[in-house]
């Protein structure tokens, strides 16, 4: 070994690094995560490519421009960005193989090509042709789009550099390597040395990378999570893939505002974006059916109204199942302990299953009111009126809590065409009444039974 090579082991689950091998890692205490990898001097020095000013300077003589960001002419994009692209950028696309990342990659760069603007896509999971055929399908064929098939990162540095590309993509952050490192592509330090070279580059350049990324259920080893730190902006894009929905969503953006989603429906012609999410997620709603409720969640500043369903039956399992797809099920296990204790259902020895329909994800709190009157409408085989949304906190007492931004969200009940919403009477004192609607102030989670189920 030449003695500028420096060994170190790396483990591949958290990153941590040691000099010696170790069976388990001393950080995260994973077994066997340990490799040996090697790193060569660079060729370049870093420094010289470094982006960053050498001197302080004073922060009112930097002229900073406003409002250059630019559209990709896909509003719900431009939405979860925080209002359009920053040059400069590195934005972290996540989420698991198979859920449309790619396709929305091509999407995105062909709103953004246009005359005089080219942008590049690099794969290094697909071949050209195999990209050339999937941008047929998806009718996002142009002469400014160039698609290039390549792993190694020195390559794909020195094309940005002398194509100058609007906008890049570089499809997966997983598959590129950088001969410096010998580990293979997809490690830690690849992967982090990959962002770190990207993020470089586009601070130089001011040409906005967007950096592809699988998530695996298991917590991802060398994935995204890693590099969350490293990027402006991360986007995860998720959703169910048996479903027709996605959803993109913004979990940290030093240029915008995070929570904020973007709703697509996947179609054989791609990725098609949804203005009316309400509309979409209640569109197949049975009516009459108990254990089908209709909440108001709020993700980031947009009011989407959901549907929750549940069904509950006998158990013959001594530990009764509870299943929970879409919602947070330790939330649910604690509502469901709430409604035993204080509203005296029996739901101990019965199998609990709720769903939030459309393959969709909610997670605040403000639909608990929403869980607990799904339960309780199935357990009590009652229907809830067509005609009704519930929203609320629910506490460990059963009492029912204010939620935020009630007005925008009554709003959109409003607007959906619905009747009647049961809210927090706190949340109920404190708003304007508006027109139309029917608002019900309650106190704890029997009151709402009261006035969902009278008797
Ligand atoms: N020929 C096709 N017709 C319709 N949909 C397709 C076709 N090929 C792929 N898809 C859709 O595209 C999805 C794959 O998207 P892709 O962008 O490759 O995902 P990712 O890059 O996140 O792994 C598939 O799950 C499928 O829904
Ligand atoms: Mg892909």
């Amino acid at each position: 070994m030449k003695k500028t090579e420096k060994t170190v082991f790396v483990c591949q689950a958290c990153g941590h690094q040691v000099l010696k091998w170790m069976g388990r890692c001393p950080e995260c205490g994973r077994w066997d995560a340990l490799v040996e990898e090697t790193r060569r001097p660079r060729p370049v020095s870093r420094g010289a490519l470094s982006p960053f000013q050498a001197e302080p300077v004073a922060v009112d003589s930097v002229c900073a421009e406003e409002g250059v960001r630019f559209s990709t002419h896909m509003a719900e994009f431009d939405r979860v960005l925080g209002g359009g692209l920053v040059p400069g950028s590195l934005v972290l696309i996540g989420g698991d193989p198979g859920i449309g990342k790619s396709t929305l990659m091509l999407q995105v760069l062909f709103g953004v090509a246009g005359k005089g603007r080219r942008v590049l896509y690099v794969s290094g999971e697909e071949s050209v042709n195999q990209i050339s055929m999937r941008s047929r399908r998806l009718q996002t064929v142009s002469p400014e789009i160039l698609v290039v098939s390549e792993i190694d990162m020195n390559a794909v540095l020195s094309m940005a550099e002398s194509i100058r590309p609007r906008v890049m993509v570089v499809d997966s952050v997983q598959t590129m390597f950088n001969p410096e490192i010998s580990s293979a592509p997809g490690s830690v330090s690849q992967v982090r040395e990959t962002a770190v070279r990207l993020m470089l580059m586009a601070k130089r350049t001011a040409i906005p990378v967007f950096l592809v990324g699988h998530v695996t259920k298991e917590g991802a080893i060398a994935g995204p999570r890693l590099l969350e730190h490293m990027v402006d902006t991360v986007l995860y894009f998720e959703g169910d893939r048996n479903h027709v929905y996605r959803i993109l969503r913004a979990v940290k953006n030093r240029f915008g505002s995070t929570n904020e989603i973007g709703v697509f429906e996947m179609k054989e012609q791609g990725l098609a974006e949804v203005a009316n999410p309400s509309a979409a997620f209640l569109s197949e709603r049975p009516s009459g059916s108990p254990g089908s409720v209709v909440t108001a969640s709020l993700e980031g500043t947009r009011p989407i109204l959901v549907e929750l369903q549940s069904l509950v039956s006998p158990s013959y399992l001594a530990n009764p199942r509870r299943t929970v797809l879409g919602l947070d099920a330790n939330r649910v296990a604690l509502l469901v302990a709430v409604m035993e204790k204080k509203m005296g259902m029996a739901l101990m020895g019965l199998d609990i299953f709720m769903n939030v329909a459309g393959g969709v994800r909610v997670d605040e709190p403000a639909v608990d009111l929403g869980i607990v009157t799904a339960v309780a409408s199935a357990f009590l085989d009652v229907p809830i009126s067509a005609e009704t949304v519930v929203l609320g906190e629910v506490g460990l007492t059963g009492e029912v809590r204010a939620v935020g931004h009630a007005q925008t969200r009554v709003a959109e009940v409003r607007k959906m065409g619905f009747s009647r919403c049961l809210l927090p009477k706190t949340t109920l004192k404190r708003m304007p009444k508006p027109d139309g609607i029917h608002l019900i102030g309650v106190q704890n989670v029997s009151e709402a039974a009261g006035v969902l189920f009278p008797r």
